[in-house]
């Protein structure tokens, strides 16, 4: 029954997590299925970026459960070498603030830190390096200090470092936050194509737009911490209240014709720029 096991890449079960005091995700029960393109939604603080370095195994539930590839994810789990190697090639993590994922001297050794770590040939290595610096199309920033792109740049080169390691699943904190409406484009594509060749995609992000256009299922998170909705896009998109409570969406009065309108709008619809922690 191994196999029916290995359907579910994570499942957690009534996860609790605080920092110190401070409760960040309050009896969180989900699961997240192979190949499936997941985003988690929700306002400022919701407990997303929480979320997914519990799924990545940085941080661990105070109560409740994480299970990963039918195995439990716990600190224990992890201090084993083989187990530790064998998760972090297959789940990777992309950080919303890429300066704090970068650090080599040039975008192809950072490419190449990855491979180079999981003891591949030389040649495999070199291999890996170019095809990814190819779909990334970062070629032409090959030999430049990653800490001299721009915040786009750096994140194809923090996305292209953990597509190096070509991992199973992919998490991806805010991937957009930030960036011009072409990379946001270029990011889209590029998410759901690894999704079509089998990988798990989960996007944590507070970006209505994002979320329709690279989802199969959206996992709401309200500000206090809990589930608050779950559905498909055009299910939880429609779903105006949800937004509305769970601080997504946001509505004021306004004047047509002399009469006053409430309705609900997005940041986005409303201010024409995507906006960032
Ligand atoms: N290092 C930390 N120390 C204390 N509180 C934190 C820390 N990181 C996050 N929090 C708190 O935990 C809650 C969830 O944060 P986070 O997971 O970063 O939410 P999101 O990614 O949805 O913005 C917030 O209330 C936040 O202030
Ligand atoms: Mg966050």
């Amino acid at each position: 029954m191994a196999e029916t096991g290995e359907e579910l890449v994570f499942e957690l079960r009534d996860v609790h997590f605080s920092y110190r005091d401070h409760v960040a995700l309050d009896g969180l029960s989900m699961s997240v299925q192979r190949g499936e393109r997941l985003v988690l939604l929700g306002a400022n603080g919701s407990g997303k970026s929480t979320l997914l370095k519990l799924l990545d195994g940085l941080i661990f539930p105070d109560r409740g459960s994480i299970h990963a590839f039918g195995r439990k994810l716990t600190a224990e789990a992890l201090a084993d070498e083989g187990l530790a190697r064998s998760f972090r090639r297959r789940v990777g993590f992309v950080f919303q603030n890429s300066d704090a994922q970068l650090f080599s001297a040039s975008v192809r050794d950072e490419v190449a830190f990855g491979p180079l770590h999981l003891g591949l040939e030389h040649r495999e290595v070199e291999r890996r390096v170019a095809d990814t610096l190819h779909i990334m199309g970062l070629e032409h920033l090959a030999d430049r200090p990653p800490y001299h792109l721009s915040g786009g740049e750096k994140k194809k080169v923090a996305l292209a470092s953990v597509l190096a390691i070509n991992p199973e699943v992919l998490l991806l904190d805010e991937p957009t936050a930030g960036l011009d409406p072409k990379t946001v484009g270029f990011l889209e594509r590029l998410l759901n194509q690894l999704a079509e060749a089998g990988k798990t995609v989960v996007t944590a992000t507070q970006d209505l737009d994002l979320a329709a256009a690279i989802a199969d299922r959206l996992l709401v998170l309200g500000e206090d911490h809990r589930r608050a909705g779950e559905g498909t896009p055009p299910e939880v998109l429609a779903d105006r209240r949800l937004l509305l409570e769970s601080n997504l969406v946001h509505d004021h009065p306004h004047r047509h014709d002399g009469r006053e309108h409430r309705h609900p709008h997005s940041h986005l619809e409303d201010h024409g720029h995507r906006h960032r922690d």
